[in-house]
């Protein structure tokens, strides 16, 4: 017997074009397996025989959304002293059910920024052989950072001795740290390089990896051909880490004109949560957020978001991180509506989402658009997102690589 590719074809009203900028009115795209074949129009394309159809009438196809800062092994209730009665195999639980959640969202594709234990490796791996359904996962390991900082957990007092294991000082120790992480399993590498908002302690704005440390950090990342991200909302850590060659700048609050211009010299890209502020000030405490956690995101949540509109406007690289983990996973797709409230095209917003994190991560030959060669990751929304950013948190149709994950009956 033969073995016959089994081929479906989707259409729908429209589709966005997140190569070109453009929408295509009544498109066609035909999928092969677990690869995109063709993408034409419903008069241009012939349909194969013996072809699955699936015709969307109004909906709007796009690629598989790409979120480039979550937590998959964090729940968004454990936060403060309840994450320390959290152990690692619980963590790691909780990761199955947020990968589902993620993906059935409309998110095919995930870069997870920190997991304790390499949890988010073994999330990765029980996805890629098919035990449970998720997100493709980019995984960091734990994220590093110095002694006390906001990678660091300083919940306990000093008698309890406790380091989080991504704790790494000084230029070998964090080379060190890179070749531990990568030794088992991490694809991307993330430090913190300046204080934050959730950690017990820390200055948000101060930096806390010197020049030299992050040089060191992301020269042997990148000998090892992996990619970098830094946690940074202090204005003097965001340059430093640019200027030491980060690929990209997670959170980015208190920018200056002289970070965005290091950013649009470097090509670095951002990733701006700008919709956690709204569930850590409206639902943190309960989850239990600390007070001097809440004082803090009250001056740093207005501030990026001010920050975005700027960065936007000068042109940087912009890709969708969420945080997610932080807040619920599965509302991922809330933060669309604020990046176009806060400056962007709907355009601008879906590409953040799919071709920029493609290429950040070096995989735009593969990912982050529909286009002939690529996998087949490719969602569904109702109607047209274009005129109201909010249909996307209604992802009807989810495909990731080639396999329907959730269609419009469910
Ligand atoms: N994980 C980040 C931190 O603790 C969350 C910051 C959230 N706030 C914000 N406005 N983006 O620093």
């Amino acid at each position: 017997t033969q073995a016959m590719a089994s081929t479906t074809v989707l259409t729908a009203d429209r589709m966005v074009d997140v190569d070109k900028g453009k929408i295509i009115e009544k498109a066609a795209i035909i999928v092969e397996n677990n690869v995109i074949k063709a993408v034409g129009t419903e008069r241009s394309i012939s349909i194969p025989e013996g072809a699955t159809v699936i015709a969307l009438g109004d909906y709007t196809l796009m690629p598989g959304l790409m979120d480039m800062h979550v937590h998959l092994t964090s729940d968004a209730s454990d936060h403060g002293y309840k994450a320390l009665a959290v152990s690692l195999p619980r963590a790691a639980i909780t990761g199955v059910a947020q990968a589902e959640k993620t993906v059935m969202a409309g998110f095919t594709t995930v870069r997870n920024v920190g997991a304790p234990g390499f949890a988010d490796v073994a999330l990765r791996d029980a996805i890629n052989d098919g035990d449970i359904v998720g997100p493709r996962m980019f995984v960091a390991g734990p994220a590093l950072g110095v002694s006390g900082g906001h990678c660091d957990n300083n919940l306990l007092p000093y008698e309890y001795d406790a380091y989080s294991e991504g704790v790494a000082d000084g230029p070998w120790e964090v080379r060190k740290a890179v070749r531990r992480n990568i030794k088992y399993g991490a694809t991307v590498i993330k430090f913190c390089a300046t204080g934050g908002v959730l950690s017990k302690g820390t200055k948000v704005g101060a930096q806390q990896y010197s020049f030299e440390e992050m040089q060191a950090l992301i020269e042997e990342a990148h000998l090892r051909g992996l990619t970098v991200a830094t946690h940074a909302h202090g204005t003097s850590g965001i340059k430093d880490a640019i200027r030491a060659g980060v690929d990209s700048v997670e959170h980015v609050s208190l920018l200056d004109d002289e970070a965005i211009e290091l950013a649009v010299k470097h090509g670095t890209y951002f990733s701006m949560d700008i919709y956690v502020t709204e569930f850590i000030l409206n639902e943190g405490a309960k989850a239990g957020i600390l007070e001097e956690s809440l004082a803090k995101e009250r001056i740093v949540g207005q501030r990026q978001r001010e920050n975005f509109k700027k960065a936007v406007e000068a042109g940087v690289n912009m890709v969708f991180g969420s945080d997610a983990g932080v807040y619920p996973h599965g509302d991922n797709p809330k933060q669309f509506a604020r990046m176009v409230k806060f400056g962007m095209t709907p355009m601008q917003a879906i590409q953040a989402a799919t071709i920029n994190p493609a290429t950040l991560l070096k995989q735009q030959e593969s990912l982050g658009s529909i286009a002939p060669g690529k996998l087949a990751d490719i969602i569904a929304v109702p109607g047209n997102p274009m005129d109201d950013m909010s249909l996307m948190e209604n992802v009807g149709l989810v495909m990731k690589d080639g396999q329907i994950v959730k269609s419009l009956a469910m």
